[in-house]
C-alpha cells in the first residue's frame, strides 16, 4: 500500500517546528557523512526543466526522490503554477513506495528551516533587526523559520522590486507576529543597512545586495540564487564575510553568488569555511565572536525535501490522514 497526501493534507499536518526538527537533522546526518545524496538529474524540456533528487539517510530511516517540474510560462499558458513537486518516499528495507505526497509545500517550508538553520548556528542570538528582500513564497517561509529560532527579533525591514508586496506582506506577518514591527522600505540598502540578520531571497539575474551596507556582527542568509543564472551578492559580500557556509560545496560554485566570485578570481573552494552539517554536527564552530560577518548560501538539498516527507508521512499515519492507493 502507498500512503497519497494531496497538498492540504500535507499542510494539515506540517508545520514550521516538525519541519525545522526535520531539516536540523538531515544537515546533522549530512555532518556526519551518514547520508547518500548522488547529483541531481536534470531533464531539458523546450518550456522547462525537471529535476529529479534522491538522498538516503539510514539514520532516520528516510529514503526517496523528489521529482520537481519548473516551467516558467505555467501560469500565463495553462494557469499552472511554474513550479509543481512530487516527493515519493521508498522504504529502505523493501524498496516499497510508502508514499507519494506533493512537494510544492515541503519545498517552501523546508526551504525556510534550511535558512532557519543557518541563522541558529551562525547570527548572534541577540539578533534584533533584520532586513528581508524578497516577499513572495520564500520572503514567508524564512520568516517562519527566523521566528522559529529568534523568536526575540523586534523588527523586520521589508523590500521589494514591486510595491504592492510590501503593504501586503506587512500586513499578513504583523498579523501572525504581532510581537515584531514589520517595516516597509525602499531599497536593499535600507533593509541591510545596521540589521542583524540580513535575508535575500529573490529571482533576481542581478546581484543588488552590496558587502558595504553590512555591519559588523552580521549574519547573511542567502537563499534565492539557486541556478547559474541567479544572483543576489555582489562580490563585495563574499569579500566582506569572515565565514563563508554553504548548504553543499559543489552546488555552491554553480549558482551565481559563488561562479561569479570564482570567475573573478575572488574565491576557491578552500574558502569556504564550512558545509552547514559540519557545524551541526559539532565538528566545526558556528559563529565564534560578536563581531564577525557571516555568510549561509543555501542552494537546496534532496536531504530537506526527503527528511521532511518522512516527518509528513510518520504524522500523517498518526494522525489517519491521506488516502491508502
Ligand atoms: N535555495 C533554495 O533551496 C531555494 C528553494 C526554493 C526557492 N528558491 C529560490 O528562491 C527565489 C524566490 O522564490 P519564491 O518561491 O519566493 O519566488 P516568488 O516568485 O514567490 O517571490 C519572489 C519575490 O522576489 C521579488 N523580487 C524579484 N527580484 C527582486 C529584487 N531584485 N529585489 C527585491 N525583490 C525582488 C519578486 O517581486 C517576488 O515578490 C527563487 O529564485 C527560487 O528559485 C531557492
Amino acid at each position: 500500500m502507498t500512503l497519497y497526501l494531496t497538498q492540504d493534507e500535507v499542510k494539515s499536518v506540517l508545520d514550521m517546528r516538525s519541519t525545522f526538527e526535520a531539516v536540523e537533522s538531515g544537515f546533522r546526518e549530512m555532518g556526519n557523512d551518514n547520508i547518500e545524496m548522488p547529483a541531481r538529474v536534470y531533464l531539458h524540456f523546450e518550456k522547462g526543466v525537471l529535476i529529479a533528487m534522491p538522498a538516503y539517510m539510514p539514520g532516520l530511516g528516510a529514503a526517496g526522490t523528489k521529482l520537481v517540474t519548473v516551467h516558467p510560462g505555467n501560469k500565463k499558458d495553462y494557469g499552472l503554477p511554474a513550479v509543481i513537486a512530487r516527493i515519493v518516499l521508498n522504504s529502505p528495507d523493501n524498496g516499497v513506495p510508502i508514499a507519494i505526497m506533493d512537494g510544492t509545500y515541503i519545498t517552501a517550508l523546508r526551504t525556510g528551516a534550511a535558512g532557519a538553520t543557518g541563522i541558529k548556528y551562525l547570527s548572534r542570538e541577540d539578533s534584533k533587526e533584520v532586513g528581508l528582500c524578497g516577499l513572495g513564497v520564500q520572503g514567508r517561509s524564512q520568516v517562519m523559520g527566523l521566528m522559529e529560532v529568534r523568536p526575540g527579533v523586534e523588527k523586520v525591514k521589508v523590500y521589494d522590486i514591486i510595491p504592492e508586496a510590501k503593504a501586503a506582506f506587512v500586513k499578513e506577518m504583523g498579523e501572525k507576529y504581532p510581537k515584531t514591527k514589520f517595516v516597509p522600505v525602499d531599497s536593499p540598502k535600507e533593509a541591510a543597512e545596521g540589521s542583524d540578520i540580513v535575508i535575500t531571497c529573490t529571482p533576481s539575474p542581478e546581484a543588488f545586495m552590496d558587502g558595504a551596507w553590512l555591519k559588523k556582527g552580521c549574519h547573511v542568509s542567502a537563499i534565492g540564487a539557486d541556478t547559474g543564472a541567479k544572483r543576489e551578492l555582489m562580490t563585495s559580500v563574499i569579500q566582506k564575510c569572515d565565514k563563508l557556509v554553504v548548504d553543499f560545496i559543489p552546488q555552491a560554485f554553480v549558482v551565481g553568488d559563488f561562479a561569479k566570485p570564482k570567475e573573478e578570481g575572488v574565491i576557491t573552494e578552500e574558502d569556504i569555511y564550512a558545509e552547514l552539517g559540519e557545524i551541526v554536527a559539532g565538528k566545526k564552530e558556528g559563529r565564534t565572536s560578536p563581531d564577525e560577518i557571516t555568510l549561509f548560501k543555501a542552494t537546496g538539498l534532496a536531504i530537506q525535501d526527503v527528511g521532511t516527507a518522512h516527518k509528513v508521512y510518520i504524522l500523517a499515519k498518526e494522525g489517519g490522514i491521506g488516502t491508502e492507493i
